[in-house]
């Protein structure tokens, strides 16, 4: 027997007979049928991330943003009404603000720090309360369990991405989230090498999940599939040195004369440190700080650095910069950048696995430059 799980790199599967095929495409066994469904590759990551999420299912897709889009078009529909936390990924406000507007599907933000804002916020249409935690990129925590509790009280659908945290930072269903989704091109990957995404829920929400993304077609590639399997091996490893080296960074530079402020959620300085502390296990791969000389700095930092990646990713083996409000978040107006704590000298590093002094040589090196 093999010890690498084999590549289930084909569109379509067999069946013996014409009796097998009916019952297969009858939802009468489990059978693979078609890779835009199902397929082996696809669930081996499926079933890791099903136990690392502490989930009964999960249904991975081809991207971060086609689990976020099926999971808002899954449940909900004209007249209803979305509430997310303010700072969320540029291409996630994206559609909540600019197309799910054209399906008749109504929004509102709200702040990380002001959980009565979200109670007052519930409107009698509400359907879902989506939040990041840590948020991309000004890294807000907002407590699991007290939007839990609230999502629980209203009986709407918690759904959570945890993209930044990963599963080996805190485990989202333990606080009362009914949907858990995943950018896996992200940590999970923890390489730069493919693209992905995951929702993970109940067996139930999950169902309603596939049956929207067996029709419109958002499936894993399965060799990317077999790629985040194999990544999910080295995951709590990778995690653990991520987040140190992130730590170190944030306590060497914290008072930097360069920098008006840094967070990082496991810095006491952090206005959500105490929340932060109760759930999460560190305080993850990622810290941002804001230079002082507003976007002149920031893009001089960026062109300064030697070692660091300049690139529109995080999560990676290899430190990587960004300048979220001349990139990830340009598309935001200004007024709506600031409403999001993107300021324009905002850099945000996602933290390698390189020697931690040579990431803060580079880092030090870029500001004096
Ligand atoms: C928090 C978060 N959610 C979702 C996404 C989207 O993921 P993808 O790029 O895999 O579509 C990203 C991408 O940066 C992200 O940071």
């Amino acid at each position: 027997m093999e010890h690498s799980s084999p590549i289930f790199l084909t569109s379509s599967f067999c069946f013996d007979n014409a009796e097998e095929m009916r019952a297969a495409f009858a939802d009468e066994n489990d059978d693979n049928i078609y890779s835009r469904f199902s397929n082996p590759s696809v669930q081996e990551f499926t079933d890791r991330m099903c136990v690392l999420e502490e989930m009964e299912a999960g249904f991975a897709s081809a991207s971060g943003m086609s689990a976020v889009f099926a999971s808002f078009l899954t449940f909900l529909k004209q007249g209803d009404h979305l509430l997310s936390c303010r700072a969320i990924f540029g291409s996630t406000h994206s559609v909540i603000t600019k197309i799910l507007p054209r399906y008749g599907i109504e929004h509102s933000y709200v702040s990380a720090d002001n959980m009565s804002g979200w109670e007052n916020a519930i409107q009698s249409n509400t359907k879902m309360i989506f939040i990041e935690t840590p948020t991309n990129p000004g890294l807000d925590i907002i407590d699991l369990e007290a939007a839990g509790r609230l999502a629980k009280k209203h009986n709407l659908i918690f759904c959570v991405d945890n993209c930044f945290a990963t599963p080996i930072g805190q485990v989202p269903g333990r606080f009362g989230a009914d949907l858990v989704i995943h950018s896996a091109t992200k940590w999970l990957d923890g390489q730069g090498r493919v693209l992905g995404g995951i929702v993970l829920g109940s067996k139930q929400l999950i169902h309603d999940i596939y049956l929207f993304c067996r029709s419109t077609g958002p499936a894993l590639s399965p060799f990317n599939a077999w790629v985040l399997s194999r990544s999910l091996e080295t995951l709590e490893v990778r995690m653990e040195r991520h987040a140190a080296n992130a730590f170190y960074l944030a306590q060497q530079l914290e008072n930097n004369k360069a920098i008006n402020w840094l967070k990082y959620p496991f810095l006491e300085s952090h206005p959500q440190y105490a929340v932060a502390k109760r759930q999460m296990e560190n305080g993850g791969g990622l810290l941002c700080f804001e230079l002082k000389g507003g976007l002149e700095s920031g893009r001089k930092f960026i062109d300064n650095l030697k070692m660091i990646s300049r690139t529109a990713n995080l999560g990676d083996t290899r430190s990587i910069a960004s300048h979220p409000a001349s990139t990830t978040h340009g598309k935001l107006s200004e007024q709506e950048r600031m409403e999001v704590n993107i300021t324009p000298g905002l850099i945000r590093i996602s933290a390698g696995l390189e020697h931690r002094e040579d990431i803060l040589g580079d880092i030090l090196q870029a500001m004096e430059g």
